[in-house]
């Protein structure tokens, strides 16, 4: 089984848990920045793993989903995001991503918690919109993703790769 893990990550949180992914796995496997990505068609299985922005996938994010998840192929996403897992409107974003690769076979989702960059924490503090004001003070995020949820990742993918058999 030839296996793919990409991501996209502008501060190193999925590139992280990419990694951890991707030394969980056995037998043939690469791994890419999603931007070096042409075709998951000729990967068995593809992890591909981007970070939250403004409440769901970015608009690059969205199209490079909904392009390549096409019928018949094999697809795990991880997503990070600086809220915490617990926060009830993480589901709906969460449901975004998974909306966008829909047409593909979905056979594994993971998020964690990934430390909001400081210069991004500080443009959202100033920010118009009051709930983004909020948000940056209260995501909670430094240092993430900590070992602990790291693990989980590698979990994820044991698990992801015992179901694929
Ligand atoms: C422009 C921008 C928008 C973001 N919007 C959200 C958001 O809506 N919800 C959230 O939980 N985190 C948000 N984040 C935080 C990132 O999703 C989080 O820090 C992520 O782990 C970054 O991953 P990376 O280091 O791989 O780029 C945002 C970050 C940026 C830069």
């Amino acid at each position: 089984m030839k296996v793919l893990v990409a991501y996209m990550s502008s501060t190193g949180n999925t590139k992280k848990v990419a990694e951890a992914i991707f030394n969980e796995i056995n037998g043939e496997k690469e791994l890419k920045r999603i931007e070096d990505v042409q075709d998951i068609g000729i990967y068995d299985l593809s992890f591909l793993g981007f970070p939250t922005h403004q409440f769901g996938p970015d608009k690059k994010t969205k199209e490079f989903l909904e392009k390549q998840c096409t019928v018949g192929r094999k697809v795990a996403l991880f997503v990070t995001h600086c809220a915490p897992e617990d926060v009830p409107e993480l589901q709906e974003w969460m449901a975004k991503f998974k909306q966008a690769a829909a047409g593909a076979n979905l056979v594994g989702f993971f998020d964690c918690q990934g430390e909001l960059a400081k210069s991004i924490e500080m443009m959202m503090k100033i920010a118009p919109k009051k709930e983004i004001r909020f948000f940056a003070k209260s995501h909670n995020s430094q240092g993430q993703p900590d070992e602990a949820r790291l693990m989980k990742a590698r979990t994820f993918a044991r698990d992801t790769m015992n179901r694929m058999g």
